[in-house]
């Protein structure tokens, strides 16, 4: 039991926005702070909290509350367990009574493995500094390997006793369950004989995000001893390996801070990096990457560097891992060590500076890097090379924006001297063959028969109320895209892809498939929202949402449709843009002469459009930074080179958009 006191000290004692800042990332937004809800998925953040009020509220799912309610939510924790971590975090004591054997008992499961896990943590790091094996043999150990005391702290690391069952014996002794001895996988039972899982091993407790232990990692000391290295946890319902990352718990503040986390592959290069003064750091533990973990790391900051050994192994690693974090639209590089080195050993013979010096320097962007690695075995050889190339451009064709795909597109062809259509060609094959298998799956998801077209069109309109047209040349950029998928929505266009033989083919899509899956999939550097939800004008980005969940059942909205849609400011702007089905977009009536219907030429018409949207949010976007720049305290120039790295970069996209919408229209 908690007294009535102590809960009441809790409550004074929390700041709502230090609560959830451990598991968000949390933006200033006036007197708000906001950022991207952790109970539902989102892409653009609605998820608010009120240091003012103490409370948090996602707009979007509607959850909310306080910071006991926060955790409560966020870690499945019952009432007294959310007090109890709050106490801790706040450093209040809690004076409670030991528990007995019946109240342990009756702890619900998850909790029980928890707990049980929590007194292995507290009994593995008592043998490592109480008992004479333990200093004796683990801790000398671990300063062989020269771990200063106050990381063996940090970490928490303990030490498992030679002695078959010491903590099985305990902890049954201590009224804990066979049960969960056994689904912890702390004790292995077998012919009415009980084991620890781990003996004779430095532990190495490992965190999930809210700094609950989950499970361990035991190394060895003598490779005689064992032939694996490392005994970890097995999966259990409190442990997922797939779902952690080593080391996160402590490095997420400071991932954040320098907006880049170190993906390494080991729990001594996570310690070694932090005794070097890295803790930007986590390790994906053995495991090969998984998406999951991506995420994960996401939610802190979307650049991650992969610092991998220089063995085979290590590098094939890295190739998978640098696909599957290009995939989740995030920046990545490459951090190769010298010959034998990990980062551990890497770091332990150097400085902390000399170590963030060689990180500096050695970080590579994947196209240099894995050019460098497979051109080295190719000797000129063509059909090696044009494998290297292929694999180089399967990489970039895994990014979600164009704008990016374009940039590597052009230094792929720079680095590898070719001509950048080349490169372009085998990248929309690529592109092409992802986007049917990925149609493919999702066609085979029927969805449900009450949610036709018609219902979703007299559906009342769920977005702010509609803005009326009024300015229409300024609207233009959106209104083009708007006025293709209304005209030409259900029309197929042509589109010219390279086929496996390297032979140009003709192949058929529909003018809304192609331009949603930009809109869906697609966003801008910098922004973690897709080009579909950045529409200014409500009108034109509710039609465009009728077209989106529209294509979802399979069923495209027609123009007849949507003219008699019940909301008038969606009537109305259908009936204009059928009225003057030519009136388009700026730029392209001008410069060219139509020799042929707009119809046929559907594919340069849509191409054109995505490209000038884009090129107006670019346009924003260089407008906001520019007023970010004139209101920043000319004092800090961290920010300020922040700021102009940014507007270097959009000033770059914005020129190669141009280059790209003035060679497109030479063409023909
Ligand atoms: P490493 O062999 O690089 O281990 O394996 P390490 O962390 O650098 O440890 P030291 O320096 O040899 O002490 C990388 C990771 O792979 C997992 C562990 O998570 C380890 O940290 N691993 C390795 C296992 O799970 N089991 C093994 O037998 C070996
Ligand atoms: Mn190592």
């Amino acid at each position: 039991m908690i007294s009535k006191e102590v809960i009441e000290k809790i409550f004074d004692a929390v700041r709502i926005e230090d609560v959830v800042s451990d598991f968000v990332s949390l933006k200033r937004r006036g007197v708000n702070m906001i950022g991207l809800c952790p109970f539902h998925k989102e892409k653009t953040p609605s998820f608010y909290v009120s240091p003012a009020k103490n409370i948090y509220k996602c707009f979007g799912c509607g959850k909310g509350g306080n910071s006991v309610d926060f955790v409560m939510e966020h870690e499945k924790f019952t009432y007294p367990e959310a007090l109890r971590y709050l106490a801790k975090k706040y450093h209040i004591e809690i004076e409670e009574q030991e528990q007995t054997a019946e109240e342990i008992a009756s702890m619900n499961e998850r909790e029980s493995l928890f707990h049980l896990t929590a007194f292995a943590h507290a009994f593995f790091q008592e043998q490592l500094h109480q008992t004479d094996e333990g200093r004796s043999i683990g801790l000398s150990y671990l300063n062989e390997r020269s771990i200063r005391a106050d990381i063996i702290q940090k970490f928490q690391l303990g030490y498992s006793p030679e002695i078959w069952d010491a903590f099985t014996k305990k902890a049954l002794a201590n009224g804990y369950k066979k049960e969960f001895l056994e689904k912890t996988g702390l004790s292995i039972f077998k012919d009415d004989k009980a084991y620890d899982r781990f003996r004779g091993r430095i532990m190495f407790p490992i965190h999930g995000i809210s700094g609950r232990v989950v499970g361990f990692g035991g190394r060895i000391m003598d490779k005689e001893k064992s032939p694996a290295k490392y005994v970890n946890s097995p999966e259990s319902d409190i442990y997922h390996k797939s779902n952690l990352l080593y080391g996160l718990y402590l490095a997420r503040t400071e991932i954040s801070r320098k907006n880049i986390c170190y993906l390494t592959e080991g729990y001594m290069d996570v310690i070694s990096m932090h005794q070097a003064g890295i803790e930007n750091v986590v390790a994906s533990s053995g495991t090969s990457l998984t998406t999951e973990q991506i995420k994960l790391i996401k939610r802190f900051t979307p650049n991650i560097t992969i610092l991998y050994d220089g063995d085979a192994a290590g590098i094939k690693a890295s190739f998978r891992g640098i696909d599957m974090i290009l995939e989740e639209g995030m920046n990545v590089r490459i951090v190769l060590f010298p010959d034998g080195h990990d980062p551990d050993s890497f770091a332990r013979e150097r400085t902390g500076d000399e170590v963030k010096h060689f990180l500096d320097e050695n970080a590579r962007d994947f196209i240099t890097f894995k050019a460098d690695l497979l051109l080295k075995d190719t000797h000129n050889d063509p059909i090696a090379l044009s494998q290297v190339v292929g694999a180089i451009i399967n990489s970039i064709s895994l990014i979600p924006n164009q704008i990016t795909r374009e940039l590597y597109v052009r230094q792929c062809a720079d680095m590898m001297k070719m001509e950048e259509a080349t490169v372009m060609n085998q990248l929309n094959q690529y592109r092409r063959k992802q986007y049917q298998e990925k149609r493919k799956r999702e066609q085979q998801q029927i969805p449900p028969e009450d949610n036709s077209w018609q219902t979703i069109v007299s559906k009342p309109t769920t977005v702010q109320p509609l803005t009326p047209i009024v300015d229409k040349d300024k609207d233009l950029k959106e209104r083009e895209l708007v006025r293709l998928l209304v005209l030409y929505g259900s029309q197929e266009m042509k589109c010219m892809v390279e086929n496996e033989q390297q032979r140009p083919e003709e192949v058929s899509i529909l003018v809304t498939d192609y331009i949603l899956n930009v809109l869906e999939n697609e966003q801008m550097p910098y922004e973690n929202r897709p080009f579909i939800d950045q529409f200014e004008n409500s009108s034109y980005k509710q039609i465009v949402q009728f077209f989106s969940e529209g294509r979802k059942i399979g069923q495209i909205p027609t123009y007849d449709s949507l003219k008699n849609h019940p909301e008038k400011a969606i009537r109305e702007l259908v009936i204009d843009l059928i009225s003057n089905p030519y009136s388009v977009s700026d730029g392209w009536e001008n410069k060219r002469i139509f020799t042929k219907t707009e119809a046929e030429q559907l594919n340069f018409a849509c191409e054109h459009a995505l490209l000038c949207f884009q090129s107006n949010l670019v346009g924003k976007k260089l407008q906001q930074i520019e007023q970010q720049l004139l209101q920043l305290d000319s004092s800090d120039e961290q920010k300020q080179n922040l700021f102009l790295d940014q507007y270097l970069f959009f000033t770059d996209i914005k020129k190669r958009i141009a280059e790209f919408l003035n060679r497109t229209e030479m063409v023909d």
